[in-house]
């Protein structure tokens, strides 16, 4: 493997996964009396194969707009977005996008197991019972496998929601703030649990999180966006080791990078006034 990303320093696994190139984009949403909303400008990133990047900045400012270009449900005004050498929306059609978004809820109607067979329905092919069976086991719901979504907790569901997006072995992962409603304690519980998800299957993954620990405990860079229209204010490369422990995370190193990044955003969401 060699991969010039970090891979290689902390002992991932084989990279897997699609690389992904944002290609100068615009995003302006038309809206009524001829009106419109420029949610971002002149994005340029390219992303490495087996990639971790987390996407923070001020509310408003297009992280989830970016996502959705990146996921294909939303298509750019200006620019590309190309995901491998491809268009996203042949990947989106092959199905090799998971995607998990804070409001795209697990089917309240459906057992644990049928929400994980869904995405084998929605593509057409025969259900992996083997596979969803290792999922639910590493995700910690072994024994919820009949439950319905709201017997579960809030941390459940985001477990379950997580393990329905990476189910099909997707070449890229992209998360909207995915653990964006629960409590600190189980947030950063399952902080942990994605990392080692995702050290265990490195696979190109997109985080767009509000919360600063969470984005160095798990990417490789992160990536700051302005206020709207969002562009990118910095990139930060995050030079800790996999697993990133508890040692780590109380570091003086990590703490001065958390610092860092608060200040960025502080001053980043200052800009705009109080409604952030
Ligand atoms: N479908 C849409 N139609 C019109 N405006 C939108 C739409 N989606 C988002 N916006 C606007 O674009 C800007 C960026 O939104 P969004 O990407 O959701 O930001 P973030 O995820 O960073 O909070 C906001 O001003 C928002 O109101
Ligand atoms: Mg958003």
């Amino acid at each position: 493997m060699a991969a010039p990303t970090a891979a290689a320093a902390d002992g991932r696994h084989a990279v897997r996964g699609a690389p992904i190139e944002v290609d100068y984009v615009g995003k302006v949403y038309p809206m009524r009396r001829g009106r419109s909303v420029e949610a971002v400008t002149d994005v340029a990133l390219k992303i490495a194969a087996g990639e971790f990047i987390a996407l923070i900045g001020p509310s408003g400012c297009g992280k989830s707009t970016l996502l959705r270009m990146m996921a294909s449900l939303e298509a750019p005004t200006t620019g590309a977005v190309r995901v491998g050498a491809a268009d996203p929306r042949e990947l989106a059609a092959k199905h090799r996008l998971g995607v998990a978004f804070q409001d795209n809820a697990l089917l309240p109607w459906l057992s644990v197991y049928t929400n994980l067979a869904l995405p084998y329905r929605v593509a057409r092919r025969p259900v992996d019972k083997q596979r969803i069976a290792e999922l639910i086991e590493l995700v910690g719901l072994k024994g919820f496998e009949d439950a319905r979504p709201k017997q579960l907790s809030g941390g459940m569901r985001q477990r379950v929601s997580i393990a329905r997006s990476i189910v099909l072995e997707p070449e890229v992962l992209l998360l909207d703030e995915p653990f964006g409603a629960l409590d600190a304690v189980t947030r950063r519980r399952l902080n942990a649990e994605l990392q080692r998800i995702w050290m265990a299957d490195p696979v190109t993954t997109v985080l767009v999180t509000h919360d600063v620990d969470e984005a160095l405990l798990l990417a490789d860079r992160i990536v700051v966006l302005s206020p709207r229209p969002g562009r990118i204010a910095k990139i930060r490369t995050v030079p800790f080791a996999r697993p990133r422990t508890t040692e780590v995370t109380r570091s003086p190193e990590f703490h001065a990078m958390v610092d860092e990044l608060t200040a960025d955003l502080d001053m980043l969401s200052g800009d705009r006034g109080t409604d952030g």
